[in-house]
């Protein structure tokens, strides 16, 4: 009988400090699972509690932040049920949420920001409006992915002063392979937005398709894109359809850079067209796999009309600075034509506005001013595009390739550069991977998914989780505070985020969920 009242005595316990526990308001701030981890966190000690009838202010005068303010408001509402009102302000709010801008005085680029919760207010006071977003999206993460029915929301106060290391950071989607519609590439962008990402490079033409509308040479998308690897159906976008993703891409700070592959990967190309052929003669359609047998022929001006045109239109659609030439494997095309080829593109994307950007093969060519390689593969490419004064984008295929399967059991994917577990994909460091290649040479880090074996959201999702929130951090975090073992700790907290998107993710076990 004593025994049973001292088990009952103990279980009251321990339920009553199990649902003090739950109710007890968070108050460090410091022990949030950011990613990317912030360049400072404080905290002060105490907590904040959100209301429903918490107001979104944003500083009078700085109609940059309202669209900032609609999507925290969204944001708000998928985790408490209720859209907090938006109001315009003069002055400091004594409480709610408010967004301001200020001078850039600490010198991080308009992507810094100070988010500070205090007790009654929490401000974010952002160099620029993306500094703005990117504080917003660090908010969110101290935040439940849902309330729970009624229960108030508490979070810790303190500051967190923030800005990225790099200023471009990328993921890459190959749309030609497999053709991924207007609303997979947008719940894509929502992926890159979360985790303070900036840049989404489309590839949009390879062998097996065509995937942008050129007014000016139509059968582009109506031969070039009408398949895909393994003989599905394919797809394009519209000029129309293209817009609609720059600008969902704008409002959440992503740009986005268009990539036409040239003078190889241009077998939709050359089907479509006979006189893009040296022969004269179209390709068969391609749905194998296979890379490095096809060429423009760069000899002939209608070539140069064609890219013309091509690069024309699409730049006029794109706000961002890039225009991507590819110029990857073009094993066909003999070593004087690429050369050739390379130089008379990058003039014609320069007469367009834009920058030329390129795969680290291209620095076979001269660069012109301000061209920016994309190391792959290659260091000795890619020394000698620094040499020639060129910027460089790390995307080294042995980590960051978002295609390579985690290890021999991974279904989807491929391993010709290497298996890229959880740990392999965070632990390394841009301005350290090449010998001789320093921060001061390299804009950021881009991570692209090839999609020879990925066919559907789902299989694109498993690839792309958990490594994707990775290769943010390593975009945006100073290497000084970037480690695995504290990484894994913060990535094993965002599982119920990546769950509560409705991502099917690989469970690493190196991961302790
Ligand atoms: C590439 O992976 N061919 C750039």
């Amino acid at each position: 009988m004593k025994s049973k009242l001292i088990s009952a005595l103990i279980i009251s316990i321990i339920m009553i400090s199990f649902s003090s526990c739950e109710n007890e308001p968070a108050t460090d701030l410091t022990q949030t699972s950011f990613i990317p981890v912030p360049a400072s966190v404080t905290a002060t000690g105490s907590s904040f509690q959100i209301e429903k009838s918490i107001v979104v202010y944003y500083e009078e005068g700085e109609e940059g932040l309202k669209q900032t303010a609609q999507f925290l408001s969204e944001a708000l509402a998928q985790i408490t049920g209720t859209a907090p009102l938006i109001e315009v302000v003069q002055e400091l709010p004594k409480e709610g949420i408010y967004l301001s801008l200020t001078e850039d005085e600490q010198n991080t680029g308009n992507e810094g920001y100070i988010l500070t919760i205090g007790k009654e207010l929490i401000s974010i006071d952002a160099t620029g409006a993306a500094g703005s977003f990117y504080g917003i999206q660090t908010l969110l993460q101290t935040l439940p992915v849902k309330a729970e029915g009624d229960q108030p929301i508490h979070i810790a106060t303190g500051t967190v002063n923030d800005f990225p290391e790099y200023g471009y950071r990328g993921a890459m989607l190959d749309v030609s392979r497999h053709f991924f519609d207007v609303e997979d590439v947008k719940r894509f962008i929502d992926f890159l937005a979360t985790y303070k990402m900036n840049a989404l490079h489309l590839h949009l033409s390879d062998d097996q398709g065509w995937r942008i509308e050129i007014k000016s040479w139509p059968k582009l998308t109506e031969i070039g894109g009408s398949t895909e690897v393994g003989g599905g159906d394919g797809g394009y976008y519209t000029q129309e359809d293209y817009t609609e993703l720059v600008n969902y891409a704008n409002e959440r700070h992503i740009i986005i850079v268009p990539e036409i592959d040239m003078p190889g990967h241009t077998n939709a190309a050359l089907a479509s067209y006979p006189e893009l052929n040296c022969d004269g003669k179209a390709t068969e359609l391609y749905t194998g796999t296979e890379v490095g047998f096809s060429t423009l022929c760069t000899r002939n001006e209608t070539t140069y009309q064609f890219v013309e045109d091509v690069v024309r239109e699409i730049s006029a659609l794109t706000p961002g600075p890039f225009f991507h030439i590819g110029g990857d494997e073009s094993h066909v095309t003999a070593h004087d034509d690429y050369v050739y080829f390379i130089n008379r593109v990058q003039k014609i994307v320069d007469s367009h506005g834009k920058r030329v950007m390129g795969w680290d093969e291209i620095a076979n060519a001269s660069l012109i001013d301000n061209a920016v390689v994309q190391f792959w593969a290659d260091i000795k490419n890619t020394t000698m595009g620094v040499e020639q004064g060129a910027k460089v984008i790390m995307s080294p295929a042995k980590k960051a390739y978002l295609d390579m399967q985690y290890d021999s059991t991974t279904h989807l994917g491929l391993h010709w550069a290497a298996y890229i577990e959880v740990d392999t994909a965070y632990d390394w460091n841009p301005a350290t991977y090449i010998e001789g290649i320093t921060k001061e040479n390299i804009l950021g880090i881009e991570s692209p998914l090839w999609t020879e074996t990925i066919t559907n959201m789902d299989e694109l999702e498993y690839m792309v989780f958990p490594r994707l929130p990775g290769f943010a951090e390593i975009g945006w975090s100073s290497p000084d505070l970037r480690n695995w073992e504290g990484y894994k700790n913060r990535l094993a907290q965002h599982g119920k985020r990546f769950e509560a998107m409705g991502i099917d993710y690989y469970k690493s076990n190196l991961v302790p969920w």
